[in-house]
């Protein structure tokens, strides 16, 4: 409706997508380090149905399986997930006719847990272990379900190829398309690594010159980093998955969870953004780096998941102050250009 009350006609394409992914638009942020003198680029994930990147990982899994025969109509799938795809493969397995079974451990948000059962997925969470190594627990707990449930697949989001592929044939050209054209320093968050190692292939495959910044959580397993309890999902890996054995990032930053509720806070305030415990890290990775980075470099993000799910722990203070060292620098309002300047 226009200011004198007439309908103006929009173009609005009605488009079937409730089986998969939606292309996502990329977003400027200027406020976020004011002065940086780089021009930062956000890409806005967080708009996918299920609220996360995950969603285009679920829908090149299931047609992986459902080209390769493996999976068959009626048939189940099962899933190792500490959220995100979990909710991506609920939606899209109801939608596509499959029963799924989500295995989850109690890190997982209480919100990612109760919307794969309204999606009418069978959610089993496995027990911490003695070790501390949740992610091979439920690794496990899906082999025993493979064996028990007849017919049962997995999508296997560690090892399948199709993991990085959803990302090198959307993810990453649509952020080119929106900045028209490669950024010089592309940040993402790494769990299985596949978002990140299908920019990878993405960004070799055409000769770009993009540094790719890996961003990983202390006490991830990943790149022989030394494994440690966390608490926030999304970010970092118990084990060294499989297709981590691809992924050649130019950079890895391993970043506390002060740092990772820090950069979620710093988003919120400056530029009006909530987003999950995995982009917080990537903005305190880009706050380290951009001291070093040249005025006027392009520089993108990945906003891989929103912050609602965690508005019971990153963005509840007394949440923070019960859970995490260094609670209270990570809580503190700023002013500071860039926080996390000089902490690299
Ligand atoms: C919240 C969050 N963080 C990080 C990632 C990156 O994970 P992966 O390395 O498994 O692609 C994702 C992927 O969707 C995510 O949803």
């Amino acid at each position: 409706m226009t200011t004198d009350g007439t309908v103006q006609a929009l173009s609005m394409p009605s488009v079937a997508i409730h089986g998969g992914y939606l292309p996502t638009p990329a977003t400027q942020l200027d406020k976020l380090f004011p002065g940086s003198g780089v021009r930062l680029h956000a890409k806005l994930d967080q708009l996918q149905l299920s609220g996360s990147t995950k969603e285009r990982t679920a829908q090149f899994l299931l047609d992986s399986l459902e080209h390769s025969g493996a999976l068959i109509p009626g048939g189940t799938v099962v899933e190792s997930t500490s959220g995100n795809l979990g909710m991506a493969l609920a939606r899209q397995c109801t939608q596509r006719g499959y029963a799924f079974v989500a295995v989850i451990d109690g890190r997982a948000n209480i919100a990612a847990t109760k919307t794969m059962a309204a999606f009418g997925a069978r959610v089993e969470m496995v027990a911490t272990p003695s070790d501390g190594n949740r992610l091979r627990a439920r690794v496990q707990r899906v082999e025993q379900l493979l064996a028990e449930i007849p017919g049962a697949v997995t999508t296997n989001q560690y090892g399948s190829i199709a993991n990085p592929s959803a990302h090198a044939s959307t993810t990453l050209p649509e952020l080119v398309a929106s900045l028209g054209g490669p950024p010089d320093h592309l940040y993402v968050a790494m769990s299985t690594t596949g978002s990140l190692l299908g920019c990878q292939l993405a960004i070799e495959r055409a000769g770009w010159a993009t540094r790719l910044v890996g961003v990983d959580a202390e006490g991830s397993a990943l790149f022989g980093g030394a494994l440690g309890e966390r608490k926030l999902p999304g970010l970092g890996a118990g084990f060294a998955t499989p297709l981590s054995q691809q992924a050649r990032p130019d950079a890895i930053h391993r970043i506390s969870e002060a740092d990772m509720v820090r950069g979620c806070r710093l988003l919120a305030r400056r530029e009006g953004l909530m987003a999950g415990a995995s982009t917080g890290a990537i903005v305190a990775a880009i706050g380290y780096d951009l001291p070093t980075l040249r005025p006027g470099a392009s520089v993108a993000m990945l906003v891989h998941d929103g912050g609602g799910a965690y508005l019971p722990t990153v963005y509840d203070d007394d949440w923070v102050r019960a859970q995490i060292a260094g609670a209270e620098a990570a809580i503190a309002v700023t002013e500071a250009p860039n926080p996390f300047a000089g902490k690299a």
